[in-house]
């Protein structure tokens, strides 16, 4: 079940759009056995009414198509724990005897439910021109699409896994969503955390902040240089800050970047140990991607999505679209002429 809060009324918003994004998530090269079973769909149980929402609590329902094999068997106890997964901290922590218990939970699964939140989310923004959109930078140590796929094939016969470096974009964000006098409203803050908390996902960053070490401050700023349209009176040269300054927008396209690892489950397991007899073992491995760069980009719009809506709510406010558009109109109308003028 997905629940996302603080939609306003009068968005469109349909099952086919949802599961449009859905089946991008299920998609991509690299991917396991598991895509085979499921085809995702969220059926929309509340908060919407022929088609428009009705600014209540949206819930969704998204079926586990695998549950029947689980009845059928799969359902066994597992001890041999698996190194870089949340096996040995969840077990310890919550004093479970049967591993599985946090293996499913910290499972990628969820992050369907994260994709139709994030399509809500998109949707939402698009109302507003905002739009979203992720592409794979590398895998292994590859970046031409041919290559990556080698490095994917490599590994699959290597029983081994790889990782990747996904890049996210948001185009046709407003200037000033976030804040430069809230640390915990930073709008970069924001991104990372909610990005980082994808499974897998070890390193982010905002904009080109991973080349900036061998740059000079002459070299990294984005340079502000004035125009002749009314509307918007200044433009930037370069975007190197990734469409943030001060934990605010910029105006830019909004770039993070991220560094997925290559997962913990292998067809040639990890030694490791049994956590009932503390023998050594090889680690458990069931069903496992070899490489989830592509459906890691589609959770990250999913996030990202979710960050910039709850920035753009706060901002605008409205407890319909139409007082929503009438918000971000007025803001929009004035922010140019501001600039120049202030
Ligand atoms: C889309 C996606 C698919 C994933 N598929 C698998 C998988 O098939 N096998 C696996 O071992 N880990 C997979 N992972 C990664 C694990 O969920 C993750 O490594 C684990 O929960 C431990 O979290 P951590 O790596 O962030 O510490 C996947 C991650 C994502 C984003």
């Amino acid at each position: 079940m997905v629940i996302v809060e603080g939609v306003p009324a009068y968005l469109y918003l349909d099952e086919e759009y949802i599961a449009h994004h859905l089946g991008r998530r299920q998609r991509g090269y690299g991917r396991g056995g598991r895509q085979q079973i499921e085809r995702d769909h969220a059926h929309i149980q509340t908060g919407v009414r022929h088609g428009y929402t009705l600014g209540s609590p949206i819930g969704m329902l998204i079926e586990n198509r695998d549950w029947v094999n689980w009845q059928e068997g799969r359902n066994q106890r597992v001890t041999r724990i698996r190194p870089g997964h949340a096996d040995l901290p969840g077990a310890m922590k919550y004093g479970f005897h049967d591993v599985r218990n946090s293996l499913e939970r910290a499972s990628a699964r969820e992050t369907a439910a994260r994709v139709a939140a994030g399509a809500v989310a998109m949707k939402l923004l698009e109302e507003f021109g905002i739009k979203l959109h992720s592409h794979v930078l590398s895998i292994g140590r590859s970046d031409v699409a041919d290559q990556m796929m080698a490095e994917v094939d490599a590994a699959r016969e290597a029983g081994d896994t790889v990782g990747g470096v996904v890049e996210v974009i948001a185009e046709g964000v407003p200037i000033g969503l976030g804040s430069h006098v809230h640390w915990d409203r930073k709008i970069d803050a924001k991104i990372s955390q909610a990005l980082m908390s994808i499974n897998a996902v070890k390193a982010v960053s905002i904009g080109e902040g991973w080349d900036l070490l061998d740059r000079w401050g002459s070299e990294f700023q984005d340079v502000i240089e004035p125009v002749t349209d009314p509307d918007r009176p200044w433009q930037r040269k370069t975007n190197r800050a990734g469409g943030t300054e001060g934990g605010m927008t910029s105006g830019t396209p909004l770039v993070a970047r991220f560094v997925i690892k290559p997962i913990a489950t292998l067809h040639n397991p990890l030694p490791s140990v049994d956590l009932d007899t503390g023998e050594p073992v090889q680690a458990h491995f069931e069903r496992s991607d070899v490489c989830q760069a592509p459906p890691a980009g589609v959770i990250g719009e999913a996030m990202m999505a979710l960050v910039l809506a709850d920035a753009f709510m706060e901002k605008f406010g409205g407890d319909s679209i139409p007082e929503t558009k009438r918000n971000f109109e007025g803001y929009q109308a004035t922010v140019g002429p501001r600039l120049r003028y202030s």
